[in-house]
């Protein structure tokens, strides 16, 4: 095999590692997926009869106020202006998400002030006081109040779970931000954007290096492939972004996630919903959201007779399943710390991403985390003054 460097994942933690090693250090890196296309979980393409670019794997909004990784990723792609909005359909009326003083003041069919609606929410959260919270929905109450969370987190947050939020742990939710002004702009990052020409464009570039080469319908678990786990590790140097449970062989069990389920529609009308994501938060509407990807490119110039949407379901994912979420029971970090300690004692074989490191990562950090693993792990192995570990 005529490579230096093997990474395993063409997502966006492998491709900034393959990039960085392949032109910092001029090395050759081969780059395995499993998947028929580039990009993990960003990857779009655009849909066949109206050419509406079709986010994959969900919705992906590029946000970040790192500003390593905001000159880093504008080497590749320059972005749009979208901003990102989210509106929310509960019982027959259309709210503005997150939480905010348009939507305190629509529900309760009011004109309360900033300070009167936060004494509003801040009266109707003391109804569980005095005891600890013991569930997700007592959590949810004594955040925002019995009628903001039954509305917008109760039917949702059970969807998401396909679970009674009474039987989920207090700890999933930390906050329930609510502003108390009329800005719902979704992200508060310094940066924000979609790439003008697309993700997989954007993906391709970090790939287009003489030094990289990427082999796709490769799972590195197959030993009847060319490059596989049992051939190059201890042969060549890996970084591996697939599952860190997968890797070892599920030896101290299986990490748990949630899944998503798309199914997507081409309708015969120029415009749906008015804009990209709506949330359903009534727990008889049974996806939680709908996606209709010609709002992330108002620019482009997309058919107006017809549209393209995406349905999202939520659940349980069983090992065939794509994972999306960690659903980080006590039972699964107790896994990801004897997972951890393997990971150490894998000699040349370096863990990342997040599925290597069972953590949700959004785009900006995983590539935030793939220069800092340059700088301190890749870096200084090349150099020969440290292991790959
Ligand atoms: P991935 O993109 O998952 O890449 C891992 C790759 O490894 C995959 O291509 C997989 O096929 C490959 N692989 C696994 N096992 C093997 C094997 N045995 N052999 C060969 N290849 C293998 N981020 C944002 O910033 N904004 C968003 O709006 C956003 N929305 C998201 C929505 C959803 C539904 C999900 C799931 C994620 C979202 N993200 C978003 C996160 C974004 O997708 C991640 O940051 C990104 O996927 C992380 O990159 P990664 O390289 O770590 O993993
Ligand atoms: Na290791």
């Amino acid at each position: 095999m005529n490579a230096d460097l093997v990474v395993v994942g063409s997502g966006f933690y492998g491709l900034t590692i393959a990039e960085r090693c392949a032109v910092e250090h001029g090395i050759k890196v081969l780059v395995v997926d499993r998947r028929p296309h580039i990009g993990g979980n960003a990857f779009s393409e655009r849909e066949r009869t109206t050419g509406i670019e079709v986010h994959r794997y969900g919705a992906h909004l590029f946000h970040t106020s790192n500003e390593r990784v905001w000159d880093y990723v504008n080497r590749f792609t320059a972005f749009t202006s979208y901003v990102h909005h989210v509106y929310t359909t509960y019982r027959g009326e259309v709210y503005p998400m997150p939480i905010n003083l348009g939507t305190v003041n629509q529900f309760f069919r009011s004109a309360y002030t900033p300070d009167e609606a936060r004494a509003l929410v801040a009266e109707q959260s003391t109804e569980i006081s005095g005891h600890e919270v013991s569930n997700l929905e007592e959590k949810g109450i004594s955040l925002i109040g019995r009628p903001l969370y039954e509305a917008f987190i109760r039917g949702y947050t059970a969807k998401q779970w396909q679970t009674d939020p009474k039987d989920l742990p207090a700890e999933i939710i930390s906050r329930l931000p609510v502003r108390y002004t009329y800005d719902n702009r979704y992200f508060n990052d310094t940066y924000e954007g979609l790439p003008r020409d697309g993700y997989t464009a954007w993906l391709e570039r970090m790939a287009d290096h003489p030094n990289i080469e990427v082999r796709l319908d490769t799972d590195f678990f197959d030993s009847s492939q060319p490059i596989n786990s049992r051939d190059v590790v201890g042969q060549v140097p890996v970084v591996y972004t697939g599952p860190v449970d997968r890797y070892f062989e599920y030896a101290e069990g299986e990490l748990s996630w949630r899944t998503l389920d798309f199914t997507e529609e081409v309708l015969d009308v120029g415009d749906y919903q008015g804009t990209s994501v709506m949330n359903y938060a009534d727990e008889d509407v049974p996806y939680t959201r709908i996606h209709e990807f010609r709002h992330f490119h108002p620019e482009r110039d997309y058919p107006t007779d017809r549209t393209v949407i995406m349905r999202e379901y939520s659940r349980f994912a069983t090992r065939e399943d794509e994972p999306y979420y960690p659903v980080n029971t006590p039972e699964d970090r107790a896994r990801l710390l004897a997972y951890r300690d393997l990971a150490k004692g894998e000699d040349g074989v370096l863990f990342g991403g997040r599925l290597g490191t069972y953590k949700y990562l959004d785009m900006h950090m995983a590539i935030g985390s793939a220069l800092s693993a340059f700088d301190n792990k890749l870096t200084p192995f090349l150099r020969g003054s440290q292991k790959l570990v």
